[in-house]
């Protein structure tokens, strides 16, 4: 895992796009989004019954998985648009690769979270981001949630005005 600074540079969504600059795991946890890293399941099983995470399934992303290579580009178009969601985001990594994207607090800016094997990611409801696999093309992970997920994206700007998004600005970035 590493976390940084989006060079925002033209090409492909699954570059590193690293600008060298850093972020630090302190920013992230300022921005709400923690994160975690376990090579054991053990230690995943309690992060959930801590955090109340009653349910999971596993996703497995790959081109020839979603029905071909046009169906992908199409998938990660969507995945790559900027949106939040009204319940937290939560992916353990049980193989592959890909890309986080948080905005950062300036909202110019995105912090780019490298997710690999082991890594678990947690994001907080009504956090701006989006997501791309690298240029692997692979990512297999566990999704867990609470009872009944609200995993509705919703888009940037419309959802500016959900009361979601309200209250992660003011616990957030009105600090
Ligand atoms: C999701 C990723 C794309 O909402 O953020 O599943
Ligand atoms: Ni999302």
């Amino acid at each position: 895992m590493r976390v940084y600074i989006h060079d925002q540079k033209e090409g492909d969504q699954r570059d590193p796009h690293d600008s060298g600059q850093a972020v630090s795991l302190e920013d992230l946890d300022k921005l709400g989004v923690l994160y975690y890293h376990h090579d054991d399941m053990e230690s995943v099983d309690k992060i959930a019954e801590e955090r109340g995470y009653v349910n999971r399934d596993v996703i497995n992303i790959t081109p020839e998985g979603l029905g071909g290579q046009e169906i992908y580009e199409q998938k990660l178009k969507t995945f790559y648009a900027e949106h939040l969601h009204e319940d937290e985001e939560i992916r353990y990594i049980l193989d592959g690769e890909g890309y986080f994207d948080v905005r950062h607090k300036d909202d110019e800016n995105w912090i780019r979270i490298e997710i690999t094997k082991g890594d678990l990611i947690i994001l907080p409801s009504g956090i701006y981001h989006r997501f791309t696999l690298s240029n692997k093309d692979y990512i297999k992970a566990m999704r867990l949630f609470q009872a009944e997920p609200k995993w509705i994206a919703y888009n940037r700007p419309d959802a500016d005005s959900n009361p979601y998004r309200e209250t992660y600005v003011q616990k957030f970035l009105k600090v």
